[in-house]
């Protein structure tokens, strides 16, 4: 299938672009590199064995960029990953997030329409479940109260999409709400590349470790979990970019709408990622106890058996790997791409 990846350039697009070449589909990249560069493409020519990677530097909001490329490059499917992502920054800015999240999908879903491209998977977030009225996650939990501007335009993006899609059956639309993804390509080339003071844990343990940084400070120890720290469910980039992949089957089948969880399962805590991180790399991380972060919950984990039974699809990667993977691409790029 020919498929437009919109924010193709950052971290999970970037994984994703490899596995779709690998699974023998071709993608043109629409991207505004607000967030990434170009050298992130140039090494995904590099690990897939192309000569480059069709690639626009566009905006999603504009929608003249948007109908070239499709005249150019008509395609049959869209994986839109574009949007901003900083949950902090959303809460100090939440025009510019709706505006760019928001007011952008509905110009693309516009032109996808008059393109007749009518497949689409969007990036979502286990953020929409708000505090989540039931651990582990299924699909069918009730979405929540977001904490952040960032998780609302998550959440309208998807009534947006689940309200196209009934409207015009020709629409197929699978929902990905993903959980914490860290990790890397395990051949250190592609990753992460956080601006400024990481604002996650797996990025703030690597530049910890590479000294960077002094130490972690981790953000309340008395939370209802085993040790205190909070539980999430982190997810290798690679996993979830075969989760994509394995969504594009859904669209084969002609799936109408369909949401799925992506992530392992398995809830680790903070302290359980530090000590998986000093076992895998051999590098002590030192850390402190802060207070609570403001909008964090205890824990929260997926059921990821829908993916399993409706996608074939299920993370392979444990937290060791996910470790390991982020450090061998800290170390190789200190300073990111
Ligand atoms: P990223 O910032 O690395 O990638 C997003 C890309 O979109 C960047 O390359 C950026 O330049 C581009 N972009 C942003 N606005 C654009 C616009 N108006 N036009 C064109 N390009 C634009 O982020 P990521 O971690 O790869 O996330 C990809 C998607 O997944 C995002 O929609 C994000 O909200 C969602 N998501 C991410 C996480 C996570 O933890 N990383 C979790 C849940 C959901
Ligand atoms: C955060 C966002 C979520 C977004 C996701 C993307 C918030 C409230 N939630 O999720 O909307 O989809 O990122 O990956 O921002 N921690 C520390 N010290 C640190 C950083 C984090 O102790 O320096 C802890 C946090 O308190 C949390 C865990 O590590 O318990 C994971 O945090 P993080 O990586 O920021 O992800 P989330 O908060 O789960």
């Amino acid at each position: 299938m020919k498929i437009l990846v919109t924010g193709g350039a950052g971290f999970i697009g970037s994984h994703t672009i490899v596995e779709l070449y690998h699974a023998g589909h071709d993608v043109v990249v629409v991207d505004n590199l607000c967030n990434s560069s170009r050298e992130s493409l140039k090494r995904v020519a590099e690990l897939v064995g192309v000569a480059e990677i069709p690639f626009f530097e566009a905006d999603i909001r504009d929608r003249s960029a948007l109908d070239h490329v499709l005249t150019e490059h008509p395609c049959e499917a869209c994986i839109h990953f574009a949007g901003l992502k900083a949950v902090g920054e959303s809460v100090t800015k939440p025009w510019e997030y709706y505006e760019n999240n928001v007011s952008g999908t509905l110009v693309l879903l516009d032109v996808l329409r008059q393109h007749h491209c009518c497949n689409l998977i969007f990036s979502s977030s286990a953020t929409v479940y708000g505090d989540p009225a039931e651990v582990p996650i299924t699909e069918a939990c009730p979405k929540g109260r977001c904490a952040s501007p960032y998780g609302q335009t998550k959440s309208m993006v998807e009534e947006i999409l689940m309200d196209m899609q009934k409207a015009d059956p020709l629409w197929n639309i699978v929902l990905l709400r993903y959980f914490n993804p860290v990790g890397a390509h395990p051949s250190g080339q592609i990753g992460e590349n956080p601006n400024g003071i990481p604002n996650n844990l797996m990025p703030y343990i690597t530049q910890v470790a590479i000294g960077k940084r002094p130490q972690l400070g981790i953000f309340g120890n008395d939370y209802d979990t085993p040790d205190g720290t909070g539980v999430r469910d982190y997810i290798h980039v690679v996993d979830l970019a075969r989760g994509h992949v394995a969504a594009l089957t859904a669209i084969e089948r002609k799936c109408g709408l369909a949401i799925y969880n992506l992530g392992t399962g398995q809830g680790y805590s903070v302290l359980d990622v530090v000590k998986a991180f000093e076992k895998s790399t051999g590098i002590p991380i030192p850390y402190h106890f802060e207070p609570r972060r403001p909008g964090d919950i205890d824990s929260y984990f997926s059921n990821p058996a829908k993916a399993a039974r409706e996608l074939h699809w299920t993370a392979q990667y444990g937290l060791e790997d996910m470790c390991r993977d982020s450090w061998n691409w800290q170390k190789q790029n200190p300073e990111g791409f």
